[in-house]
């Protein structure tokens, strides 16, 4: 007879400011890096990836046009306005934590500002006082993807050591002035995505004389550090606090059983743990190092950063699991999976989603062994979920099974790992609410348990509506996983 899940067990959602509150410019909001990101006219899933990066004529554009058309995450999903209605959703879904972000660009609108914007501080104090008071834990993601546009064009992102000063102070501000509502504490979404997306991750712009990637190592040590020091400062406003890193996980599998491909395949799996390796055991690995030199990498680095590093490593480590990848020490000869930032050698033995991503349940119950097993730190999935198209029926109702199978499916994964021994914090599934999504910018494809009346261009009426998957979520939560 397999274990249950552990009492007090984390069962929730997740969402990031960006992606659904809208509101882009109400309260003294600044604009931030998402709030200049054009809707892609046509979709292709080979170049996702462009989807992800803007120019500075493209940012001078949205800068000088006030409005939401064409813009999707000015809009979001309209939950900034509807904070309360979505409150009283999550707390009739019994979820017992609601992983979310706060748009720095509510507190500092342009990131420099001396002093904080008292409306943003006060919105999210009321909305988490009202999740308190449902019994929510807020799990609360500094900074999302959505760091503010002045600190791109004006300082260069995260390149600049200057930003890291930028984000202490925002993260200083918000773990005093939420000192006792909040105990759950992320400093970066998705860290290892700055390697993936600079411009999405850390705010970098493309630059025909500077190659990108020793760019992205600069601003990936500059935001480490900027993690150490709001961990030291969540453990000195509150012991209570806890915080953790968070990785986009991306477990590669060998294509076949050649030593090569297997060599690959690790390899790839190291370089993807650098970053916990970083944030976990307080220092870069060997491998890391080597990359550097054999690509002519040099970071620059300040005496007392590989200390601080050291010293304020994280109390739990985080990470997205959507799906597993394929290595191959030749990978020409394979065809590829589609899919935005997850593209893959196609793996025969899995599915693909709606956007090509794997189906991989099993691979959630390898990853969760491999990540306990290496770091012996508690862990957390803070996002895993379907993105699919939904259909409303005439009578109104979204029947979701897609979504209930997979959801089934990743949770008995997961059971099975904490069987195994692993040590697991908890589970928020990635939207609890319909969003926009953060590679394509599309309201369709649907992460939520609650549907959102929107399409992509931004029509409807934005209402909510339970999808089926609301109601076979709530029992598993009100049973603490035995329904499942
Ligand atoms: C993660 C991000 O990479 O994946 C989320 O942290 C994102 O912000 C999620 O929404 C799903 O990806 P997408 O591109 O389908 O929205």
């Amino acid at each position: 007879m397999t274990a249950g899940f552990p009492d007090g067990f984390l069962w929730g959602v997740a969402h990031a400011a960006n992606q659904c509150e809208g509101s882009y410019d109400v309260d003294g909001k600044g604009l931030s890096q998402a709030d200049v990101i054009p809707s892609p006219q046509a979709m292709d899933y080979v170049n996702i990836g462009d989807l992800m990066k803007v120019s500075r004529e493209q940012i001078a554009t949205a800068v000088a046009y006030h409005g939401t058309e064409g813009y999707p995450k000015r809009r979001g999903t309209d939950a900034y306005a509807r904070w309360e209605e979505d409150a009283a959703l999550f707390a009739e879904l019994g979820i017992k934590a609601l992983r979310m972000s706060i748009a720095w660009t509510r507190i500092f609108p342009n990131g420099v500002e001396a002093e904080p914007n008292e409306a943003g501080l006060a919105h999210y104090e009321r909305l988490f006082t009202r999740l308190r008071e449902s019994g929510i834990e807020p799990v609360v993601t500094i900074s999302h993807y959505e760091m503010p546009l002045h600190l791109v064009t004006e300082l260069g992102g995260w390149e600049n050591r200057e930003v890291i000063g930028h984000y202490v102070r925002y993260a200083e501000t918000i773990l005093r002035r939420y000192r006792g509502l909040v105990r759950h504490w992320l400093t970066f979404n998705e860290i290892n995505t700055t390697l993936i997306e600079p411009y999405t991750s850390a705010g970098l712009l493309e630059d025909p004389e500077r190659p990108m990637e020793p760019r992205s190592y600069q601003a990936l040590h500059h935001q480490y550090l900027a993690s150490s020091h709001a961990t030291r400062i969540a453990h000195e406003v509150d012991p209570a606090n806890r915080v953790g890193c968070m990785l986009a996980r991306m477990t590669h599998y060998p294509a076949t059983s050649d030593p090569d491909d297997v060599l690959e395949a690790q390899r790839l799996n190291e370089m993807n743990l650098q970053h916990t390796d970083v944030q976990v055991r307080g220092a870069y690995p060997g491998i890391v190092r080597r990359y550097w030199r054999e690509h002519g990498i040099e970071i620059a680095m300040e005496p007392g950063d590989e200390e601080l590093l050291a010293e304020h490593t994280v109390d739990f480590l985080s990470f997205s699991y959507y799906m597993t990848l394929v290595a191959a020490a030749d990978p020409s000869t394979y065809g590829q999976t589609g899919g935005n930032l997850f593209s893959t050698i196609k793996n025969p033995n899995l599915p693909v989603t709606e956007w090509g991503w794997h189906l991989d349940p099993v691979g959630l119950r390898v990853t969760l062994n491999d990540l306990w097993n290496r770091y012996q730190v508690p862990l957390f999935i803070v996002e895993n979920g379907l993105g699919a198209t939904d259909q409303v029926l005439p009578d109104g109702s979204i029947q979701d099974d897609h979504r209930i199978d997979y959801m089934q499916r990743h949770l008995e994964a997961v059971r099975e790992a904490i069987a195994d021994g692993v040590d697991l914090l908890g589970y928020t599934c990635w939207g609890g609410i319909d969003i926009v999504s953060a590679s394509t910018s599309q309201v369709t494809k649907r992460y939520g348990l609650i549907y959102v009346d929107a399409d992509d261009a931004g029509h409807g009426t934005y209402d909510r509506t339970r999808k089926k998957s609301f109601g076979w979520y709530k029992e598993l939560i009100a049973s603490n996983g035995a329904s499942l």
